[in-house]
């Protein structure tokens, strides 16, 4: 790659945020794992929308709602394609990883469930792949089976092993990529166990998908999920992509418009997949500016950013790691993208504030994975969130501002 420092720039240059003249001017924006800003393209592409082709998608026989329904599902066929899905209609539009893994819980497990049987998870989970499996096992009398963790956060992947093969998992929903701590899981042997035993697979790539290339085929679960908002599209808008069997299998998780083949008051039919699980007007501009997002990650490329993210994390971890006094949790070797910290003296809260009247923006606390921190045995972390657009400079503030937290704290 041509210089990094250089490529780095010219992606800012593609981010209004950080040429902004308003109040936010001038600040740090390292809090990407929460939400990412968005490049000028995928603004266009919502603005235009609303200005050029705004109709309601799939009902209009008039040009404008076929535009605007072309438009959505060229999104569908752009998402399938990066996801390396084979059959576009296995694509689900939802409002984000939340509401994709509540569909595959209430409506996959609904149907698959039964006392006795084990949702296995890991001590990493973000909420949001905890509590829906907590509801279902709530009506089911399914139970969760957890697969600890070290203190850096790696998997105890003979626990994992062992519990595959041990006859009571039905079902594994994995995060791909930790949001607290940036640990990446080692999907693809426990996929392949999983598989080899009938186990149902989800996994949540909701930190992944801006990292690294995912090919739902070549890992061979059964479902994955992750929200535009954190891959440079707009928030409201997810996805759930599902292999074909499992979708037509299960029930609809919503009932509405759209999702039928035809109403009667003694009984309805389903349309098929995807609109089967598609009630209601969707997000339709935001599906579009998801699509026009993913088009974006293309463009820059998946070898780009690991140089970037390798880079980015590095420098991150370098400057948490020279101040005395703050502990970071993790491996390097197999993280991305968030750098985690802590301190015995200092609470996360406090650092967080002074960084912000330095004008840097991070994430404090439990990171909606409390589990992880009550395993960690802390009460939250600080959370340095890296996106491609941070730059040295970003990176030479956060530590001058760091040292100062610390020395005026301690
Ligand atoms: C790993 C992981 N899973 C799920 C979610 C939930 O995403 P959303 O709130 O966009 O539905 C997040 C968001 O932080 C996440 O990081």
């Amino acid at each position: 790659m041509e210089d990094i420092h250089q490529r780095i720039s010219e992606i800012r240059s593609d981010f209004p945020f950080f040429s902004q003249e308003g109040k936010f001017k001038d600040w740090v924006y390292l809090d990407t794992a929460a939400t990412s800003q968005k490049p000028n393209r995928v603004i266009n592409a919502e603005l235009e929308f609303y200005q050029q082709f705004n109709a309601n998608i799939h009902r209009g026989l008039y040009e404008i709602s076929e535009a605007a329904t072309a438009a959505y599902e060229k999104a569908r066929e752009q998402i399938s394609e990066f996801l390396g899905s084979q059959d576009s209609d296995e694509i689900i539009f939802t409002r984000g990883a939340t509401e994709s893994i509540n569909l595959i819980a209430q409506s996959w497990g609904g149907l698959n469930l039964q006392e006795g049987d084990e949702i296995l998870v890991t001590n990493l989970e973000h909420h949001a792949n905890i509590v829906p499996w907590q509801m279902v096992s709530a009506k089911t009398d399914a139970q969760l089976n957890v697969i600890p963790i070290d203190d850096q956060g790696n998997l105890d992947m003979q626990y994992a092993m062992d519990a595959i093969r041990g006859g009571k998992v039905k079902c594994m929903a994995l995060v791909h990529v930790s949001n607290a701590l940036g640990v990446t899981v080692e999907v693809a042997p426990l996929i392949q166990a999983a598989k080899e035993q009938g186990i149902f697979v989800l996994i949540d790539g909701s930190q992944a998908v801006t990292h690294f290339p995912v090919n739902v085929t070549k890992l061979g679960c059964d479902a994955y999920v992750f929200s535009g908002h954190k891959i440079f599209g707009p928030t409201g808008i997810g996805i759930l992509w599902a292999k074909r069997k499992v979708l037509e299998e299960i029930p609809p998780y919503q009932g509405g418009g759209d999702m039928i083949r035809s109403v009667d008051f003694e009984g309805t039919t389903y349309a098929e997949i995807p609109a089967k699980f598609e009630a209601g007007t969707p997000h339709i501009a935001g599906a579009v500016a998801l699509g026009e997002a993913i088009e974006y990650v293309n463009e820059v490329g998946f070898d780009a950013i690991a140089t970037i993210d390798q880079w980015l994390f590095g420098r991150a971890a370098e400057i948490v790691e020279s101040i005395d006094g703050l502990k970071r949790i993790g491996n390097t070797l197999d993280q991305v993208g968030v750098v985690s910290f802590y301190s015995d003296q200092i609470h996360p809260s406090d650092l967080a504030t002074f960084l912000s009247t330095d004008k840097i923006a991070v994430r404090t606390g439990h990171h909606c994975a409390e589990p992880l921190m009550k395993r960690l045995g802390i009460p939250g972390t600080v959370r340095v969130s890296l996106g491609i657009y941070n730059n040295a400079e970003d990176l030479d503030r956060l530590e001058k501002s760091l040292r100062s937290a610390v020395t005026f704290l301690s």
